[in-house]
């Protein structure tokens, strides 16, 4: 496994790797890694000769200085399990190796960055098409790894590959749980001993919601789970959303004829946790 700390390092060996004719998949990373990324490098470790794995705290996705700042870093426990698995390239830059200068690139991501997250954090979705438009340019991957858990970044990155107009295969991949159900983040890892206790509500929930498909239209399935987060004062609801799988509009009856994914957000304690449930 090689450590690559600037852009013309990386894009050096990489113009070798397709020179051989060998394919190259990408696992974009915050670092902080846990089981579901080490899911996604297994997966691009099937299906390419070369994995590229970066680990980049992006600030520009950040929209509360705060929650960078505490983001989780782990760097050598990162890089150590990176080395057990097939990791060929690890990608790990500077800010200003990866922003030279400002960034003031603005994508037209209308309407998918307009609900949910978009919402609740202004600006989140253009960073992470700035620096993932960095990392699809720098690497010309054959493929790109992202997890399901952050459904509506995996839809908002399959529109930039449309926008950049580049041939990657966005593959997406299946969220992984702790055996409670919770669904793995590196931001679980800041959660209290209590809170974590309680966590595992957000998953039951989901789970809970969908049997209740049948009894609930849509917007009475919403009036529910407001009602059953209000249970617990310590798990505080900012969205819960079913929404169809490609423009991510609200569905208002079961019966049209789409994919339906049910995604909330939930704030606990001073941690903010995602979680989503295919709903067909
Ligand atoms: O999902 C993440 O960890 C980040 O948003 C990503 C895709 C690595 C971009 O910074």
């Amino acid at each position: 496994m090689i450590v690559y700390r600037t852009r013309d390092d990386l894009t050096g060996h990489l113009n070798s790797v397709r020179r051989d004719k060998n394919s190259i998949g990408l696992v974009p990373t915050m670092g902080a890694l846990h089981r579901g990324h080490m899911s996604l490098v297994e997966k691009a470790a099937t299906e390419n000769d070369v994995v590229v794995v970066s680990i980049f705290v992006n600030p520009t996705q950040f929209n509360d200085p705060g929650d960078l700042e505490s983001y989780p870093r782990s760097l050598d426990r990162d890089l150590e399990m990176l080395q057990k698995l097939e990791a060929d390239l690890v990608f790990v830059p500077s800010i200003k190796e990866m922003y030279p200068e400002v960034d003031d690139r603005i994508y037209d991501l209308d309407p998918l960055d307009k609900v949910m997250e978009g919402i609740h954090r202004k600006g989140h979705f253009n960073g992470v098409a700035q620096i993932v438009s960095k990392l699809f340019l720098l690497t010309l991957p054959d493929r790109a790894y992202f997890g399901q858990k952050d459904f509506q970044q995996l839809v908002i990155v399959r529109r930039l590959k449309e926008i950049l107009n580049l041939d990657i295969q966005i593959v997406a991949c299946p969220i992984i749980r702790e055996k409670d159900g919770l669904a793995m983040s590196s931001r679980n890892e800041r959660l209290t001993r209590e809170e974590r206790k309680l966590a595992p509500y957000i998953y039951e929930t989901l789970k809970l919601a969908r049997e209740k498909k049948e009894e609930f239209s849509p917007s009475e399935l919403k009036d529910w789970i407001g009602k059953r987060f209000d249970k617990i004062p310590e798990l505080r609801l900012e969205y819960f959303e079913i929404v169809e799988d490609k423009a991510l509009k609200s569905i208002s009856d079961w019966n049209e004829g789409v994919n339906k994914v049910a995604c909330l957000a939930v704030q606990l304690g001073r941690v903010r946790l995602i979680d989503n449930l295919n709903f067909d």
